[in-house]
């Protein structure tokens, strides 16, 4: 009999991670595989499905503008556990650390239906930052039954917290899966073609940021200490797909009003923002995902947080942490556009991430147990 498992994601960064393990999954005769979003972000989430050519079989739709945690987590656990009534899955599979992943695997929990977490073990042991993903990704570890982690640096983390060594599978991380089918030198689109007009020979600056623990004061000085050095340096051009978060546009608009060397565009699809990774001088972002990416493209990144679970890209040189004090933003930021010894330590492409074959490993341990 097929085994039925039942994968859920609601945001852009799950679905980016989760889609080359649902087409893997749905390859093998063993397995009924069934997709599950929960909303959580809309066009963002639609983007990746698109790209990725996949139709989930179910879609909460829970999203509503400025969304709260209390929301997010009360919807997902609610449509959650009708779905598992409804399907009766012998096992969930989740993603990482949002709030989706937190609620559908407590719902699966509460119904006694085994859990495997993809892209477990990231710690900074830190609860409030990032927040609340460390703990969202330190309760999912306590509830699950299948650990499939990244790195042996992760998959350390669990067996310090007691998990069974049987239990915890190093696998790589599906992002680098995902990025092997997307990054082509011979990509090109509309919206590649006139930024690369627009950039004319500059350096590109490709800009990231929407964490909640840094909405408010921090995302200011961080855009902040950007501008400074933007307005330093006349060859530099950044690009900024601005997150669908109210809070967060508001800050971009006000900080880079009038800058006509910024260009501020909506969120974009996973294709072309991979390719335009590619073509970047620059990274820098607050996003988790991005730092796996970039060390694989060999694109140096400032991380525009304290603290970071992925001290692999810190170690591989790729990763710089800058804080998000504007004086620490701006002292970096000038370091790497100035400092060409420096940035080109940086730009060596090594990738602690795995070799691209993630989603397989997983599916083979799937196969081997449930
Ligand atoms: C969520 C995750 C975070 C992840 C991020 C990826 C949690 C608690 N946070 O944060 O871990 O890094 O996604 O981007 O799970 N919005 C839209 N359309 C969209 C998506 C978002 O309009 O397609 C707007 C809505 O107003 C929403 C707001 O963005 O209220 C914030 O979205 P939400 O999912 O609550 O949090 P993120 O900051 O995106
Ligand atoms: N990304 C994208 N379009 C964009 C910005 C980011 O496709 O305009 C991709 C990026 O390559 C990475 C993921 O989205 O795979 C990161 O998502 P996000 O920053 O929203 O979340 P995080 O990684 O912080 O959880």
């Amino acid at each position: 009999m097929k085994k039925k498992l039942i994968l859920v994601f609601g945001t852009r960064p799950e679905a980016i991670k989760m889609c080359p393990l649902v087409k893997e999954l749905k390859k093998r005769d063993s397995f009924q595989t069934v997709v599950c979003v929960t909303g959580q972000h809309k066009e963002m989430l639609e983007q990746v499905l698109k790209s990725f050519e996949i139709v989930p079989d179910h879609d909460l739709k829970i999203m509503e503008r400025g969304q709260t945690l209390f929301d997010i987590t009360e919807k997902v656990l609610w449509g959650m556990k009708r779905i598992y009534e409804a399907e009766k899955p012998d096992m969930v599979l989740v993603h990482g650390d949002t709030s989706t992943a937190f609620a559908s695997a407590l719902a699966a929990f509460y119904e006694n239906i085994p859990v495997g977490h993809v892209e477990a073990g990231l710690r900074t042991y830190d609860i409030h930052a990032p927040y609340p993903e460390e703990f969202n990704r330190q309760a999912i570890g306590s509830m699950a039954l299948l650990h499939f982690a990244p790195t042996e640096a992760a998959a350390g983390h669990l067996l310090k917290e007691g998990k069974k060594r049987e239990r915890i599978f190093v696998t790589g991380n599906t992002a680098i899966d995902a990025l092997a089918t997307t990054v082509s030198r011979s990509h090109f689109s509309p919206v590649l073609k006139e930024i690369d007009e627009w950039t004319g020979g500059g350096r590109l600056i490709l800009l990231t940021a929407h964490r909640r623990e840094n909405l408010g004061k921090p995302l200011y000085e961080i855009f902040e200490g950007i501008r400074e050095v933007l307005l330093e340096h006349n060859d530099l051009r950044m690009v900024y797909p601005v997150h669908y978060n109210p809070i967060v546009r508001e800050a971009a608009d006000k900080v880079f009003a009038g800058m006509d060397r910024v260009k501020l565009i909506e969120p974009m699809e996973v294709v072309d923002f991979h390719n335009l990774m590619e073509r970047s001088f620059l990274i820098l972002t607050d996003s988790g995902g991005i730092q796996e990416e970039a060390p694989a493209l060999g694109k140096p990144v400032l991380v525009l947080r304290d603290t970071t679970e992925r001290p692999e890209g810190m170690e591989a040189g790729t990763l710089r942490l800058a804080g998000t004090k504007k004086e620490n933003i701006y002292r970096e930021f000038k370091l790497l556009v100035e400092n060409h010894e420096i940035y080109d330590k940086m730009s060596q492409a090594v990738n602690p991430y795995g070799d691209g074959t993630a989603s397989r490993q997983i599916a083979d341990i799937l196969e081997r147990s449930c």
